[in-house]
């Protein structure tokens, strides 16, 4: 399947992409805008990357004016390798290359000739791997969080769940006890990191097993942390301070109280 997407500016452009999509005869799903009517590119970039996310094995197409506000939108989801192109050489070394999932094309810098061939070369080529595949994993994405949750929901599928909460509790109790000891043997750092690797295992199973969602929990710390650490800039800057780094611990967790009580 292939998402596309554009703003007001590319839309003369997805629709010729479409047509063009239906005769080479390739699935595609037009996930916006619908109009000329000024819309801003990062609503129908997060459209497309939400797609992606739900389809790893698709493809998207994000069109904007030059092609670089979508290319900035799509590459801020972890999950997401967007191309901006204008040369089918481009697009061909993208997928090559860089395995890139997204083609953004600029409808007011590129013809619908050349973008039709952008279009082609991305779709006809895939990913080389090797050396290339070493570098795709050093731009990091959290591929790793989703496939602990699938395999998490594997092995409740397969019968293997935890009987209750306690249980997972005592194993993050266990798993915490397990660090502390392979820290205080001074055991080399890959062994320290296996042991916290367990405990973050451990507790995603609890927040799953809780009838949470994993990524929803995360979003719930991230907007609580925010909020707490400017709490904290706010106080540390009534006191005077721009940075805590040199402060005693006691005096961190003073701030760090008073700060969790205006928020
Ligand atoms: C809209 O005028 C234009 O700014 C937008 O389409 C895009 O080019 C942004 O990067």
């Amino acid at each position: 399947m292939i998402y596309i997407a554009s703003d007001h500016a590319g839309i003369e452009l997805k629709a010729a992409l479409i047509q063009h999509l239906a005769v080479i005869g390739r699935a595609v799903t037009d996930e916006g805008t619908v109009s000329t009517d000024s819309v801003d590119y990062p609503d129908y970039a997060q459209k497309v990357a939400r797609q992606l996310f739900a389809d790893p094995s698709a493809y998207g197409i994000l069109i904007c004016g030059t092609g670089t506000g979508m290319s900035i939108a799509a590459n801020r989801f972890s999950h997401i390798r967007a191309a901006l192109c204008q040369s089918a050489e481009e697009s061909q070394l993208a997928r090559a290359h860089n395995d890139a999932n997204v083609l953004c094309l600029g409808a007011r810098i590129v013809t619908v000739d050349a973008a039709i061939a952008c279009v082609d070369a991305f779709l006809s080529t895939e990913f080389e791997g090797g050396r290339h595949a070493l570098r795709t994993q050093k731009l990091g994405n959290n591929d790793s969080l989703k496939t602990l949750i699938a395999l998490e929901k594997d092995a409740v599928a397969f019968g293997f769940d935890w009987p209750n909460q306690d249980m997972i509790l005592d194993q993050i109790i266990s798993e915490c006890a397990e660090i502390k000891d392979a820290v205080q043997k001074g055991e080399l750092p890959a062994r320290v990191q296996e042991e916290i690797s367990d405990l973050l295992h451990a507790v995603i199973s609890l927040c799953m097993y809780s009838g949470f969602d994993v990524n929803e929990t995360i979003a719930i710390i991230n907007q609580k942390f925010k909020g707490r650490m400017a709490a904290l800039k706010a106080v540390a800057a009534e006191h005077g301070l721009d940075s805590l780094s040199g402060q005693s611990f006691e005096f961190m967790l003073e701030l760090w109280d008073k700060a969790k009580k205006r928020i």
